[in-house]
Order: C-alpha cells, then sequence, then structure tokens
C-alpha cells in the first residue's frame, strides 16, 4: 500500500467539517456515510454510500475500488460521474440528455467549487464551458436522520435555448450486493404493491406519465441482498418527492456497475430552457441501511417527519374522521349530515368531513365539478346550520374539493371551455367525466385560490379533503407546450398560498385514493388518503406496503362498513377497527347500519386509539417477519419504553397451531408487561392458552426484551381475519 494515503488520513482526520475541501467531502450521520470526490476540474463522482466508517479515509476507499482493463472495453477504466451524462463516456443509459438544436449534447461536467452549506450539506457546482452548462447537486445527510436529500439544478448558460430530455436526480451507485429490487406498483383500491424483481442485466424502468404520482408507478423503490430481510443486512431505498411525472430506473451494466436514476419524465419539448434558465428537480431522498428493511423505513419516517411534514399537523394529535363518502356517496341533505354527525359523534369522532356532493350541480359524478359554491339543492340553507352542528358535537369541520377539475356539464366550463389542457387536433381521454384545468393559467389558479378561499373562511374550514381523480393524458397548456412540470409547480403553489393564507388549515392529498402520495405533496398536505378501500384485508397488505415509506400518522386509514363496497367481503368490526387503529384513524361508513354491540366495539377502539396515538405517531416502526398467514407490524417509544404492536391472522395455517411472535425494537435488558388490548374479548378459540397463562387480557406478565425479541411469545389459536394488539411497556425490573 502507498503510505502517503495514511498521511492523508490524518490530515482528513483534522479537518473542521465546515471547510471546503480539497479533493473529498464526507457526510456522516448515524451509521451512513457518503463520500463524493469533488477535486476541481474532475468530474464529480460518490466514492462510498454506506456503512459509516470511521477509521478510514477517503483516499483508501479509491484505492481498494481500484479497476482494471478488461478485454472488449476501454483500455482505461471509465469512472462514473454523478449524472454519467453522455460526454463522461460511461456505458450505460446516461443521467443528462440535453441538446442545444442537435447540438452541444456531449456535455462533461467536472468541479468548479465545492461549498458547505451546513457541516451536513454539500452544495456542488459543476459547469461545462464547451457546451455552456452549469449543473448544481445539492446534496444534505440528516441534520437528525440518516436519509440522504438531494437536488439537481441545471442552468442554461449558452446563448440559444437548452433542452433538457432527462436530468435525474443523481445517478446513485449501488453496492453490488444488492441484486434484488422491489419496486412498487398498484391500481386502483390495490395500492403500494411491493413486487420482488430478482437479479437482472439490464434496465428495469417504470414511466409515469398520468400528471400525477398515480396508483401503478409509485416513485420508488428498495434494492437488496439475497440475505436481507426486516431486521438484518444491507439495503438501500429511494423515493422522488414529486407529484407529477416520473421515471425510475435502475441499470445494471455489463461492466458490474448499476445505478439508480430517478427524475420527471418530460413530454417533447417540456422542459426548454433559455438563456439564462435553471430547472431545478424535485428532491429524491435516498436511504442506506446496514441493519435491514426497518432502520430503512425508519429513516425514510424521519426524514418526512422532520424535515417536510409542516409544523401544523405535528403540533396535535391526529384527530378522528367522520368522512361522509360511503355513507351517502351523492345523496346529501341538511337533515341526513347531521345525523350522520350526531352518530360520528356519539363513538369519538373529532373530525367531520363533507365529502365530494356539496357544491354546484354535484349530484353525481358527471357533473358540477369546478362550481364551487354550495348547493341551495341539498343544503337551502347553505352550510352553516351543519356547521354550527358539527362544531357543537366538539368536532371540526372539513371539506371536500377537487380543485384541479372540471365537468364539462358546469357553469365553469361553459364560461371557460378554453381552460382545460388539451393537445390540439386529439381527442381528450375520457376519464370520470372530467378534464385537467390547466392551472399554469394565472387566472386559473387565481379563481381556484378565491374560490376555495372563500369557502374556508365563510365556514372556518379546520381541514380540506384535496381530491384529484383522473390522468392528464394530454398535458398541452396554452402555448400547446406540455406542462405537467409547470402545472405541478401550479398546483404545489396554489396549496402553499392556501396554507399561508390559514395558518391552522389541513389539507389531505387524495386521487382516487393514494395516486398522489408522495414526499413533494407532503411539503404541502398533512397526510394522504391511502386507498379507496376500507376492506380490512386488502388494507392490512397496502398499509403494509405503504410503511416502507410513510409512517402510520400519515396514512388515512378508515373503519369501513361491514360489507366492503369495493370487495363484498364482510369482516366483523373487531378486525375493521384493529386494522384502522394503527394509521391516521377514521370511519367512513353509514353508522346507523351498525348493530348496537359493533357501535360499542367502535367506541372502545376509538379509545384505545386516542389513547395510544402519540406513540403509533412518533415511534419507530417494526415489520416483523412472520410467516405469510400473519401480518405484524408495531410501534416502539423512541427511548424503547413502552410498544404496540399488531398481529393481524390473514389466512389460516397449515399446521393445528400457529407459532411465536418475535417482537423488533425493544431493549433486551428492560422488562416489559405485556398485555393484549385488543380485540375487546380473549381473542383464543380454545382455552387454557398462553391469554390466561400470562394473564393478557387482564393484568398482563412481565418479560425481558430479550426474550420477547429473541425467543418469541406464543400466539393464540385464532380465526382468520382476527388481530391482536399487543402492549408492552417498560417497568422496573
Ligand atoms: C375519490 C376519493 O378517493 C374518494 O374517497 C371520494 O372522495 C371520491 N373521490 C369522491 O368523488
Amino acid at each position: 500500500m502507498d503510505h502517503s494515503i495514511l498521511k492523508t488520513l490524518t490530515h482528513v482526520e483534522g479537518r473542521a467539517m465546515t471547510d471546503v475541501p480539497a479533493n473529498h467531502v464526507s457526510l456522516r450521520m448515524d451509521n451512513v456515510q457518503l463520500v463524493i470526490a469533488v477535486k476541481r476540474g474532475q468530474r464529480p463522482s460518490i466514492v462510498h454510500w454506506g456503512r459509516a466508517l470511521a477509521h478510514s479515509a477517503p483516499e483508501e476507499f479509491e484505492v481498494l475500488s481500484t479497476r482494471q482493463w478488461a478485454f472488449g472495453g476501454p483500455t482505461e477504466d471509465v469512472a462514473p460521474s454523478l449524472s454519467n451524462e453522455l460526454g463522461a463516456g460511461l456505458g450505460g443509459p446516461s443521467g443528462l440528455l440535453a441538446h442545444r438544436d442537435g447540438g452541444d449534447w456531449a456535455s462533461f461536467l467536472r468541479v468548479e467549487q465545492v461549498e458547505m452549506v451546513t457541516a451536513q450539506h454539500v452544495r456542488i457546482h459543476c459547469r461545462d464551458k464547451n457546451v455552456g452548462l452549469g449543473v448544481t447537486y445539492d446534496v444534505a445527510l440528516g441534520p437528525d436522520h440518516a436519509a440522504l436529500s438531494i437536488t439537481i439544478s441545471v442552468k442554461n448558460e449558452g446563448d440559444a435555448a437548452l433542452f433538457i430530455a432527462w436530468a435525474p436526480v443523481m445517478a446513485m451507485p449501488l453496492d453490488e450486493r444488492l441484486s434484488r429490487v422491489w419496486g412498487v406498483t398498484g391500481r386502483w383500491a390495490h395500492e403500494f404493491e411491493v413486487q420482488e424483481i430478482g437479479a437482472h442485466r439490464g434496465t428495469y424502468l417504470r414511466e409515469n406519465k398520468a400528471g400525477r404520482t398515480s396508483h401503478d408507478n409509485f416513485p420508488g423503490l428498495i434494492a437488496l441482498a439475497p440475505f436481507t430481510h426486516e431486521t438484518a443486512g444491507p439495503c438501500a431505498g429511494f423515493h422522488l418527492g414529486w407529484s407529477g411525472n416520473n421515471r425510475v430506473r435502475i441499470d445494471r451494466h455489463t461492466d458490474g456497475r448499476s445505478f439508480v436514476q430517478m427524475g420527471e419524465l418530460f413530454f417533447p419539448g417540456e422542459m426548454k430552457l433559455d438563456a439564462g434558465e435553471v430547472y431545478r428537480s424535485p428532491t429524491l431522498y435516498a436511504v442506506w441501511s446496514d441493519t435491514g428493511l426497518n432502520t430503512l423505513s425508519q429513516s425514510f419516517h424521519r426524514v418526512l417527519r422532520q424535515d417536510i411534514l409542516d409544523g401544523r399537523s405535528r403540533a396535535k394529535p391526529r384527530l378522528v374522521h367522520y368522512n361522509t363518502w360511503e355513507a351517502v356517496y351523492f345523496d346529501h341533505g341538511e337533515d341526513k349530515s347531521m345525523a350522520l354527525a350526531d352518530r360520528a359523534a356519539a363513538v369519538g369522532a373529532e373530525r367531520f368531513v363533507l365529502d365530494d356532493g356539496w357544491f354546484g350541480g354535484r349530484r353525481s359524478d358527471r357533473a358540477g365539478l369546478g362550481d364551487w359554491t354550495v348547493s341551495s339543492a341539498v343544503y337551502p340553507n347553505g352550510l352553516h346550520p351543519l356547521v354550527d352542528h358539527v362544531r357543537s358535537l366538539g368536532m371540526e369541520f372539513g371539506i371536500w374539493f377537487e380543485p384541479e377539475m372540471v365537468n364539462p356539464d358546469s357553469d365553469l366550463y361553459r364560461q371557460h371551455p378554453d381552460w382545460v389542457l388539451n393537445a390540439r387536433g386529439v381527442e381528450q381521454v375520457p376519464f370520470r367525466e372530467q378534464y385537467t384545468l390547466d392551472l399554469t393559467r394565472p387566472e386559473v389558479s387565481a379563481y381556484l385560490f378565491d374560490a376555495i378561499d372563500a369557502i374556508v373562511k365563510d365556514y372556518r374550514v379546520d381541514y380540506i379533503k384535496w381530491d384529484m381523480n383522473r390522468d392528464s393524458t394530454h398535458p398541452g397548456g396554452m402555448d400547446q407546450r406540455p406542462v405537467i412540470h409547470r402545472q405541478t409547480h401550479a398546483v404545489y403553489s396554489l396549496m402553499d398560498r392556501l396554507r399561508r393564507a390559514h395558518p391552522e388549515l389541513e389539507i389531505e392529498s387524495c386521487a382516487s385514493g393514494g395516486a398522489r402520495a408522495d414526499f413533494g405533496i407532503l411539503r404541502y398536505t398533512d397526510r394522504v388518503w391511502t386507498s379507496d378501500n376500507n376492506d380490512a384485508l386488502d388494507r392490512q397488505r397496502i398499509q403494509r406496503g405503504a410503511s416502507y415509506f410513510f409512517p402510520p400518522d400519515v396514512l388515512g386509514s378508515h373503519v369501513g362498513p361491514k360489507r366492503c363496497h369495493i370487495t363484498g367481503r364482510m369482516f366483523d368490526m373487531e378486525f375493521r377497527a384493529a386494522t384502522a387503529m394503527l394509521g391516521h384513524m377514521g370511519m367512513e361508513l353509514d353508522l346507523s347500519e351498525e348493530t348496537d354491540a359493533d357501535l360499542d366495539v367502535l367506541r372502545r377502539a376509538i379509545a384505545l386509539y386516542k389513547a395510544h396515538r402519540a406513540l403509533i405517531h412518533s415511534g419507530d416502526l417494526y415489520r416483523l417477519e412472520a410467516s405469510d398467514y400473519l401480518n405484524m407490524v408495531g410501534v416502539v417509544a423512541k427511548d424503547q419504553s413502552a410498544a404496540l404492536f399488531s398481529c393481524a391472522k390473514v389466512e389460516g395455517h397449515s399446521t393445528t397451531l400457529p407459532g411465536r411472535i418475535r417482537f423488533a425494537g425493544l431493549a433486551p435488558d428492560k422488562h416489559y408487561l405485556t398485555r393484549l388490548i385488543w380485540p375487546t374479548h380473549p381473542p383464543s378459540v380454545t382455552a387454557p392458552s398462553i391469554v390466561e397463562a400470562a394473564d393478557l387480557c387482564g393484568d398482563g406478565t412481565v418479560f425481558r426484551g430479550e426474550a420477547l425479541v429473541h425467543f418469541g411469545i406464543q400466539l393464540p389459536l385464532m380465526h382468520p381475519n382476527s388481530c391482536l394488539l399487543y402492549h408492552l411497556e417498560s417497568v422496573e425490573g
């Protein structure tokens, strides 16, 4: 080994973090480290992203990763760069495609200046003088979590217009051990389906051009080693915080390298920069874990809770919702809504959300969108009597809007048929009888702001359910250029303006369920509507899939009717309520159709949620490894003083008895009082069982954390579609 490396090592160790480094930048947080080579005049590249190696130097990593010439390839190894732009000459798909009328395409970026914005945030300015391009990478790790937040800005420094075809945030190199990929797909009422893609050479590609985050192409993926699971092994997770079109790709090159690229998908000609203009990308969140998928998810949850969510939703408990949709659909009326409110308050609801159907000519989904005034046909006295009634019952008032949409059968469309996105000469794709408004027109955004603001002011609205129920398939704006990039920013701006005007107002992001759930929209909203599907069994899977990226606090999770309207399946209240409790709990059913006994169960579930929501919404989430017939997830308090675990039996098992549940995240040496707090009755089919032996439904028994994690506790014999909630509380030994 060249001993000069060790000399450099000493120098690096002695350097204050905010000094501008000469050759390498190293960001470190918890057990994660990112090292980027930033030598002036050279290509920038990631040297190491993985476990924090406190005693090693970047120069050491560079020697350790020396590659060599191999037959059939370039005679000198070509190093990657942060964008693998075409001029850098690396094989495989490039991470920056731009040109000026067919010229200036071979961009090759070299580091010009490096700024330490903070000790944990570096800004790397690169330039290609030949093609007139300036690129800035902003890379931050933490401050209080181990997630990277990365953006790229591309500046046209030439005189003529520059067209960007593809500018993903960065080409993130993947550790070669991570040969498996989990993509996230889904459909309406079946969101967050995690799909395993085995080892491959070539490309795994997902392209979303729905004009919203979409049901089917969630912009996230996870790469993991063959031996990685929830509580052990290396893995990397990526999520693009963006609510418009996107492309997600993982390229496994023949030379053995792999890169993840995520960025906006532009329609042809969409991203045109005139001289001096800058394109700013959405943020890529990238997470590394050496200790399995739970740690990976916890990093995503932390960055969301700490850096993205607005203080308003953090500062107060997540109120129990009552949403009117499945109770009445479009069949509104003052008396009816008041009666719904009475029943909701009686079981413990804290917020009443009036869904679709209260405005304009909206008596079905075929008319009225765009006419945001209260319908005198269904609310002849306006909404004041209802809102006053809701408040007299101690609840907040929320209301539904679908601001970006218009029905052709509406006053708004009759007055402004030119306000919709379209492509000249092409038929609109029929989609729920509605079109997308062009929010890049200032007069459209102004109209929407005024209309929503008036309702919010008039009724002191606490909460908006902001829906979006169609794909924007032909997104041409005023000048017929594609506008999804600008449209997405216009939606963010409209939300931002409303939130500034109403500092207490909370917003839910809904798009036919979970088609606009991402960290971009959550900068301007407070929770997402996870899925229209309230089938408790499906919800067990949907919520588990969503939990890889989202914490329970932002996942709207409602108790639906006994027979699910979407799947037709029936579940008892114990199962429905337990399933909803591990999210942001609410109800969406006609309570008059439930038996008194079921209403009592629901009331008890809501009380239990209220008692434990502080833990559910702040703790670290753990998914437990279990047989397929179980779904087990839980939250553990940051100081490991308490935990709540849900164990759902989602199907039957082939053995006569189920196995043991092994908890996670508990302190091995702490003593935990272990109790079953749900269901409301002893859950075992036969008795006596572990329930009696450990008095789980009574005073409980104290076990050591170590035993609960590594030995486990026998499950009682339960029927399928039932759910246990274990509460663990640390007590003096
Ligand atoms: C789709 C949403 O996902 C539903 O919850 C409901 O709000 C309907 N739209 C209303 O049209």
